[in-house]
């Protein structure tokens, strides 16, 4: 287990969650704020290989963007309207994969929400289209069966699930579409049966899983050289925790990618609103 795991355990254990998730947003904060990092748009382990596309518009986090791309062509497989009326992306940090949402997906409206407003400032002018709030992904700043498309990138496995999964559900209209890309200390059949399990609880079917865990891995070896730039630029007492943080080869996070003891996955959940009546 990384030092950063141990280290959230126990103030898991000693303080409390409570404490565990203002830990989690000091550092979320603490990591917008550097002036060291302020050209990234995006903060996950991406997806390889990249479209050509994907490649050629966005040159400086190809790998970040791809991952969205990739969301965005399960939520097309899953959609039933070619484009949605209104998309959300909780936990949407900077914004630059909101923002390549709402280029693939056009909806008509387009509204990402994060609790930090180091996070929201940055984009706030950069898509004057999209709404970027700041509020908590728990108690959304939203009305019941407001959005059509919700995505979530690497959030889900840091929050309680089943009350944001229920949150989630409020929102979304019936037979709305939630998008979700993350990591979870499991092998993929595990991690595909206890999200159908959360979303039999929380209203939500699950009706499509793919483990994207080789491609992840291949992407964190294949950026190592522009992940370890980065790294290089924050003072040397910051660096243990950045390396594992970006997953560089050599990290415990990496390794369990590779040898496949944690699943990277892309799911696509439907509001399925007469089993909320039922
Ligand atoms: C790993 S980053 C991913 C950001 C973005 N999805 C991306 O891929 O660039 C996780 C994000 O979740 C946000 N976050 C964590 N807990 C949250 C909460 N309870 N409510 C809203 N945002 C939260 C953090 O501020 C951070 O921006």
């Amino acid at each position: 287990m990384s030092a950063v795991r141990v280290f959230q355990r126990l103030v898991n254990t000693y303080l409390g969650a409570g404490a565990s998730d203002r830990l989690s947003r000091y550092v979320y904060d603490g990591a917008y704020s550097l002036p060291q990092w302020q050209e990234i748009s995006t903060f996950n382990y991406g997806y390889a290989p990249c479209d050509d596309a994907v490649a050629e518009g966005w040159p400086n986090e190809p790998h970040q963007i791809q991952l969205y791309a990739e969301v965005a062509k399960a939520v097309q497989a899953a959609a039933r309207a070619p484009e949605p009326a209104r998309l959300l992306e909780l936990c949407c940090g900077r914004g630059g994969g909101l923002a390549y949402l709402d280029a693939a997906l056009s909806p008509r409206a387009t509204i990402g929400i994060d609790r930090s407003l180091a996070a929201i400032r940055h984009r706030r002018n950069g898509n004057a289209a999209i709404a970027h709030l700041q509020g908590h992904a728990l108690q959304l700043p939203l009305p019941d069966a407001s959005i059509d498309v919700a995505v979530n990138v690497e959030a889900l496995a840091d929050l309680p699930k089943l009350t944001f999964l229920a949150e989630i559900c409020r929102v979304l209209a019936a037979n709305g579409i939630f998008a979700v890309a993350d990591t979870m200390p499991h092998g993929p059949e595990a991690c595909h049966l206890g999200l159908i399990d959360l979303g039999r609880k929380s209203g939500l079917e699950v009706v499509s899983f793919r483990d994207i865990t080789m491609n992840v891995c291949e992407a964190c070896r294949i950026d190592d050289q522009r992940r370890s730039e980065l790294v290089n630029r924050l003072p040397r007492y910051l660096r243990p925790i950045a390396r594992e943080w970006v997953s560089l080869p050599g990290t415990t996070r990496f390794g369990q990618f590779e040898r496949k003891e944690r699943c990277y996955f892309i799911a696509v959940m439907v509001k399925n609103a007469a089993r909320l009546q039922s």
